[in-house]
């Protein structure tokens, strides 16, 4: 029988340097997009797809991420005392938002040693990661759009999608063969190969379903790419023992951990909110004229 997924983990320790000096002295993943912080949205997806349990590798300076999910007594106190019920709801429901816990990543070595200090809360059973700089806009939340073909595939799952040329030396990069519809079975994969050297334009993004057994591969990880234990080298034994899949999901993914990507998420999700959909729009169009 196929083991429920019922844990994420999120890792937030790394120090944002590709958005300085925003990230000086807050964390990257309490940048808003519009007025919700991206780590939100990445932990709302988890939420909507029947996470239940979320671990946080948070690091030196990220406590204003566990305040962001705590109770705020004097503003609740306060936005009470005024009468201002919308707000008062919204900052309560965020503090009420599923388990949330957090493990510190004491030394910035890496995604896969950040990985590696979920082992305790994820014992073993098969879990989920979300990177935060990743943030996907879909009908069905991408997490558990790839939920449901895992139920059916068993094994591991990546997240993929296809990029241009130039760009894959940002990536984790997977050779694999199609074998459904979206889905690719992993023969190998590349962190952030030089151009002439990928094996294709399938990129890892941040969502992976993966087996336990990744957390001896990761300690088994030597440093890769940037000197950092990757991720995608743990992957890469763990697809000599067993099945890992590509899948290519629907929906529009922005890195927001750079700024046109921030940007581009920005304007979307404004032209999608009531109330200020309609006035950006004009704005945009006398800009634009
Ligand atoms: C990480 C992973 C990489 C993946 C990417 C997706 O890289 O190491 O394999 O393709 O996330 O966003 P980072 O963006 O942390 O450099």
């Amino acid at each position: 029988m196929k083991v429920k997924v019922r844990k994420a983990v999120i890792p937030a320790a790394g120090m944002g340097v590709r958005f300085l000096p925003a990230t000086k002295a807050q964390p990257k993943e309490m940048i808003p997009i519009i007025d919700k912080p991206t780590i939100q949205y990445v932990i709302e997806e988890a939420l909507e797809s029947g996470i239940e349990d979320i671990l946080i590798i948070s690091g030196r300076g990220k406590r204003a991420i566990e305040d962001h999910f705590d109770h705020a007594p004097e503003l609740e106190a306060h936005l009470a005392a005024k009468g201002k019920e919308a707000a008062l709801t919204a900052v309560r429901r965020i503090s009420e938002m599923g388990n949330i816990h957090y493990v510190r990543q004491r030394r910035p070595l890496g995604l896969g040693h950040a990985v590696g200090c979920a082992r305790a809360f994820v014992g073993n059973e098969p879990f989920a990661v979300l990177l935060g700089d990743d943030i996907v806009r879909s009908a069905v939340p991408c997490l558990k759009q790839m939920l449901e073909r895992h139920a059916e595939l068993g094994g591991s799952m990546v997240a993929i999608e296809e990029v241009p040329r130039e760009e894959v030396s940002k990536y984790g990069v997977i050779r694999g063969e199609e074998v459904g519809p979206q889905v690719y079975r992993v023969n190998d994969l590349v962190e952030k190969p030089p151009v002439d050297q990928a094996p294709s334009r399938l990129a890892v993004m941040g969502r992976y379903l993966l087996d336990p057994r990744i957390f001896d591969l990761i300690e088994e990880t030597e440093p890769g790419a940037g000197g950092e234990i990757q991720l995608t080298d743990a992957l890469r034994k763990l697809v000599r023992e067993q099945a890992l899949y590509g899948y290519r999901f629907e929906g529009q993914r922005y890195d927001v951990g750079y700024c046109l990507g921030y940007l581009k998420a920005t304007v979307d999700f404004a032209l999608e909110r009531e109330g200020v959909r309609e006035p950006f729009l004009d704005y945009l169009r006398r800009k634009l004229l």
